[in-house]
């Protein structure tokens, strides 16, 4: 056995790894020098220690030595074993540090114990785990910036769409407006002439038909009024006179209110009349109301006029209206209520709607953008948004109250001389993705989008 000993200690004096034998008891019958500056003792402490019969977990434990023993296991199960990850203290400094431990049955009870420090491996992956997370979460915080900003691009870019859409639309209004505008006035400016002197040939007719006329002229005459029933054709000229002069006047005025909304400033802020837009903006909604939905109005007098972007705030007016509109199934009603607050400094519009009303979790997310409860294909969702967006812009706010059965009231409020962002509107409020609507019950506090139902109609 002797020499089995010696061939041992021979091949683990020059490893690299600390290597004892141990006798059936535990205690050191040999070590290597990489042992002993494991141990942290001088070679002369460790020699005498080893000498006096010490066990091997008296000069290194390991975490496995005290119930574990792998020396003990190898020896029992009489084969060689191997445990990764071993934690232990290095004696002198304390430090802690990890092992690959393994160990073989020598017979006779004894067994070679081996330890491969691995600390600085371990260390190492720890440090390379740590950094391949770090590089994850950065992947994933990059991914979902890229996402936002994805998102961000897209609802602008739609929004640049729509914007284009409705100043294409405005241009196009305009321009028809502007084509219309001369034929209706030639009608309707030339329709009184034409009535004047229709009396006139009648008075002129009268004249000749109440003179002494010859016989035969006599003749003529009477069968050719007979023919042409001249007593109808005469009371129906004027009834066709009064029709085309009706029909011009609302044709006229329809150009007027078409060139009133489609009022494109350029981005040049005017004086507006309020109460003129609102009814420009009713004018042009009446079919959705006709026979219908009643409109009433309570409009406070002298109101002064609203420095804006009338193209913007004539739009503001025509979402909501619209909505109420459309909220209201079969017959209702709509009330505008125009007022000024803060001592004539700012104006105030309420407009009540007698519909279904708005439920607390939707009321959240209206003028969030894309947000609607309508189908596919019937609302965009953008114009409570875009709505808001210019109301911002204008330095105002817009607040929504609502009860399920008891229709929804909307309440704007517009300095009457409103911040320079006034003149690019929506594209001037860059916060406008984030916009959302006053609560009802936090008055002046923004509320938070979350947690709605509807649809996203993108
Ligand atoms: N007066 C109202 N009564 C009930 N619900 C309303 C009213 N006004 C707005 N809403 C709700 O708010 C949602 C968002 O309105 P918004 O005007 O932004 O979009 P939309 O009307 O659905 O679509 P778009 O305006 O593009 O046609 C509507 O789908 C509707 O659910
Ligand atoms: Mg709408």
């Amino acid at each position: 056995m002797n020499a089995v000993l010696e061939q041992v200690k021979q091949v683990l004096e020059g490893s690299v790894d600390a290597a004892v034998v141990l006798d059936a008891e535990r205690r050191i019958l040999y070590y290597n020098r990489a042992y002993q500056v494991l141990s942290g003792l001088r070679g002369r402490q460790l020699s005498q220690r080893v000498k006096a019969g010490v066990h091997c977990f008296e000069i290194f434990p390991l975490e496995i030595c005290d119930n574990q023993c792998l020396g003990c296991k190898a020896r029992d199960a009489d084969r060689a074993l191997r445990v990764d990850e071993i934690k232990a203290t290095r004696g002198g400094d304390g430090e802690e540090m990890t092992f690959i431990v393994a160990a073989v049955p020598l017979g006779n009870g004894m067994v070679i114990e081996t330890y491969r420090d691995v600390t600085a491996d371990v260390r190492i992956q720890r440090r390379l785990k740590v950094l391949l997370e770090g590089e994850r979460r950065q992947k994933e915080l990059l991914e979902e910036k890229v996402r936002e900003r994805t998102n961000e691009l897209r609802q602008a870019q739609a929004v640049l769409v729509h914007h284009e859409k409705m100043s294409s639309l405005g241009r196009l209004v305009a321009g028809i407006a502007h084509e219309l505008n001369n034929p209706i006035n030639f009608v309707y400016g030339n329709v009184d002439f034409l009535g004047e002197y229709m009396e006139d040939l009648l008075r002129l007719v009268r004249l000749i038909d109440g003179s002494d006329l010859p016989g035969d002229v006599r003749t003529k005459f009477d069968s050719m009024k007979e023919q042409i029933e001249y007593d109808f054709l005469v009371e129906d000229s004027r009834k066709l006179i009064r029709s085309i002069r009706a029909g011009a006047e609302r044709t006229a005025s329809i150009v007027q209110d078409l060139k009133t909304f489609s009022r494109t400033s350029g981005g040049e802020l005017q004086e507006a009349d309020i109460a003129a837009g609102i009814e420009t903006t009713l004018n042009l909604i009446a079919p959705l109301l006709k026979n219908r939905v009643e409109v009433r109005r309570s409009i406070e007098p002298s109101m002064p006029k609203l420095v804006c972007n009338a193209g913007h705030i004539n739009q503001v007016f025509m979402n909501i209206l619209t909505n109420a509109a459309q909220a209201i199934e079969g017959e209702g009603t709509i009330d505008v209520r125009i007022d000024t607050i803060d001592k004539h400094s700012a104006i105030r519009v309420v407009i009540t709607d007698s519909g279904p009303g708005i439920p607390p979790d939707v009321i959240e997310k209206i003028s969030d953008p894309f947000f609607t409860t309508k189908d596919v294909g019937e609302g965009t969702g953008l114009g409570l948004w875009i709505t808001e967006s210019i109301i911002r812009a204008h330095g105002g706010t817009m607040k929504c109250e609502s009860e399920i059965g008891r229709g929804a009231e909307f309440t704007v409020i517009l300095p009457v001389n409103p911040p320079e962002t006034a003149r690019g509107g929506i594209l001037s409020d860059p916060k406008a993705a984030q916009a959302s609507i006053l609560r009802a019950d936090t008055d002046g506090v923004v509320a938070s989008n979350q947690g709605a139902q509807g649809n996203k109609n993108v």
